[in-house]
Order: C-alpha cells, then structure tokens, then sequence
C-alpha cells in the first residue's frame, strides 16, 4: 500500500468519531450470546420501480412501520443473509466475505422476483455500518459482530404479484458461536416426516419461508432433546441435505485412517453455506481431500456402526463449525465416534477461525479491512459485478 493510501481513511468511515457506546458496553462484550443485544443503529438502502436504489443510511434501529397490506408480509417476499465482521490481532475490523454474501442476496432476491441489489452497494452499506459500530465489535476468538441484512418487499397491494418496492434494513450485534462458544457437539435427528425442500423450488434461497418450513420439524426435534433437525431430499428421503441452520460434512476413514471430507452438493435444494464453501477451500489446502458427493442416510447409519464414518460436523456462518455426537436416524440413535468432537472437525474450526481473525494470512482475499488505514487500499474492485 502507498503511504498516501495509508494515510486515507476508509471511505465509509465515519465523518465525526463512533460514539463509545452505552454504559456497560464492555460487559455486553464479554458475553454477548447470540444477537441478543443490537448496536441501536440499522443500514439502510430502499429500491423503488422507477427511480431504482438509494443510497445506504444510517439509522437509529426502530421498529418498521408498515401497512397491513404489504406484499412482502402475505406472499413471502423476504430474503435475508447472516454474515459478520471479526476483530483481527491488530484491533483493525474487517467483513468476511462481504461480496460473496452480497453476490448470495441477489441470487436470492431473483429466485422470489425481488429487485436486485448491486453487490457493490450491499458490500458498501455493510462497512458503512460496521465502521459506524466498529466499537461493538468484540475482540475474543470465535466472537464477531454478527450483520443481518433482511431485504423485503414493501408495497401495500393484494393482488399476487411481485412488489415495486423493497427495503433491504441491514441489522448488527455482537455474538457468540449462536450453538454456543463452547462448541458441545450437537445431536441431530433425521426428519422422517416432513420435507424442507424439492428440486425446483426455493430450497437454495436465503429465503424467510424455508426457515418458516423447517420450525415445526425443528422444533420437535428440539423437544425430544436433539439440538436440530437433518433434512433428507425430498423425492426418494435418502440423501442427507442440512440442517435447518447449517449445512453437513462428513469425515470418512480410508483403510488406511486417512480422512477424506464429504459435504451434499448444491443441487438447488441446500443453502449455498459460504462457511461450506471455506472449508472446501481450506480443506484443500491442509491437504485434505475433500469432496460434494450425494450422501444417503442409510450409508450414514453403516459407517457409524462400522467406524469408517469417523467424524460429522455442521457448519453456518451463525454456528461456525460444530461437532455431531450424536445421530437419530429414525430407528435408532447413534453415536458417532466417541460422541465428542473429532480432530478434523476441530482443525477445520481453527483453520477457519484464524482466517477470520486474521492471524493468518488471507491468501483468498476473504476479509475486507473497514477500519484502520488498510480500509481504503482493500475496497478496490471489492464487491463489484464484472
Ligand atoms: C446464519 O448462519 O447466519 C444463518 O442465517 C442461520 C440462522 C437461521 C441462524
């Protein structure tokens, strides 16, 4: 970087100095849970036919004012993404993989005919909010500053058809791992009942309907003590898809005991997981194989009992990499390994993790630095559609 780079503060930085936040502030940071406490401002950025996108603002969070005839409230045109900022070694701030959530929100909004956000815009609302609120950002390893952009349809009108204006209100909190900072292994159980998605539909979409369809299957899973529930597709229920928060991958043991990773593959009816995407990258470059291969729940069950299925692990942006201990199949329960988390499992974590925090170098350009002088030099070309 040029000093004169160097010297330049980030664009989105903000014109007068962040405020300190309110008292107690730095308890809220040390354990902050999961999105339990908002940073009290919001940004926001509107789409109307006609005169297109605004600009992002940066708002006092309140309530949304809205008409009891909002399309977006009876047919469903909701997207969101879950995405965040972490504190690096140094103290400078910087987004994971803005962009590429940016780029995941478009491919969202076009699946439900919603309006298109540029990706540079949605990459620039969400360092201008995050440099507004940098000092909510905590410092702790695995801790981040949690971004809920939430992109809905506004125009009051009860006739079905796609809406001619959208508001996309960008939320922030600080966080904990939402499954927990301790990373217990989960149990989770196969949904034998219900289906969450088909081929066709929305099932890839960051959509508010495909969480809406997972709730009730979720939720008895939860009350017959399982953390969350395993969607298997929706035509033969047989090949294991996700969870209803995270996606899967699976460690199997050649003869030798070499591990080689296995994650479903994104065939239209899974959620696109950046988190998946990373591990395949990092993966790679820890020299362990790793592939998206259909995976039945029948072979699950067999490799378990055998010992070939050595790890299985979720991982989601909100949960970042957990464990599975413990495996309902329908007929029985399984314990997978000795039930506690598996080496693999936790070398992708920390792999991941150190990225995010920067203690390792980011040779795939995932991070980008919105506070501190590396700001300005970083936002060249990021997030712009070619
Ligand atoms: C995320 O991992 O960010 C998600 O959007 C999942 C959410 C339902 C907690």
């Amino acid at each position: 970087m040029s000093d004169t780079a160097a010297s330049m503060p980030a664009p989105w930085a903000p014109a007068s100095p962040a405020p300190l936040g309110p008292p107690g502030l730095d308890r809220i940071l040390q354990d902050p849970g999961f999105c339990r406490h908002s940073t009290g401002r919001v940004a926001v950025v509107e789409w109307e036919a006609g005169s297109g996108w605004s600009e992002p603002r940066i708002e006092p969070y309140g309530a949304l004012s809205m008409d009891p005839a909002t399309l977006g409230l009876h047919y469903g045109q909701a997207v969101f993404e879950g995405m965040k900022a972490f504190r690096g070694a140094d103290g400078t701030v910087s987004l994971f993989r803005a962009a590429d959530h940016g780029r995941r929100l478009a491919r969202s909004a076009a699946r439900l005919a919603m309006a298109e956000m540029p990706v540079e815009l949605f990459t620039r609302a969400c360092a201008e909010l995050v440099a507004a609120d940098a000092h909510w950002v905590p410092g702790g390893y695995g801790q981040s500053l949690y971004i809920r952009p939430l992109l809905l349809a506004t125009e009051a009108e009860m006739g079905l058809r796609p809406s001619r204006g959208y508001r996309c209100v960008f939320l922030a909190y600080p966080a904990d791992p939402c499954f927990g900072s301790d990373f217990r292994p989960l149990a989770v159980t196969a949904a034998t009942e219900t289906v969450r998605a088909v081929r066709g539909g929305t099932g890839e979409a960051k959509c508010a309907g495909n969480y809406a369809a997972s709730l009730l299957t979720r939720t008895e899973a939860q009350a017959a003590g399982y953390d969350e529930a395993l969607w298997l597709d929706g035509l033969e229920r047989r090949w294991v898809e996700e969870l209803s928060t995270m996606n899967v991958f699976f460690v199997w043991h050649d003869a030798d005991g070499r591990p080689r990773l296995a994650t479903p593959p994104c065939d239209g009816t899974i959620v696109r997981g950046l988190t998946r995407d990373s591990l395949l990258t990092l993966a790679a470059g820890l020299g362990l194989p790793a592939v998206e291969e259909p995976t039945a729940l029948d072979a699950v069950r067999d490799g378990i009992r055998s010992g070939g299925l050595a790890e299985m692990f979720a991982c989601g942006t909100a949960g970042v990499v957990v464990g599975v201990g413990r495996l309902g199949t329908g007929d029985a329960d399984l314990i997978i390994g000795d039930g506690k988390e598996g080496p693999v499992t936790e070398r992708l974590r920390s792999a991941l993790l150190d990225v995010q925090h920067a203690r390792t170098p980011d040779t795939h350009g995932w991070l980008l630095p919105v506070t501190g002088n590396a700001g300005t030099a970083a936002i060249e070309g990021e997030g712009r559609d070619a």
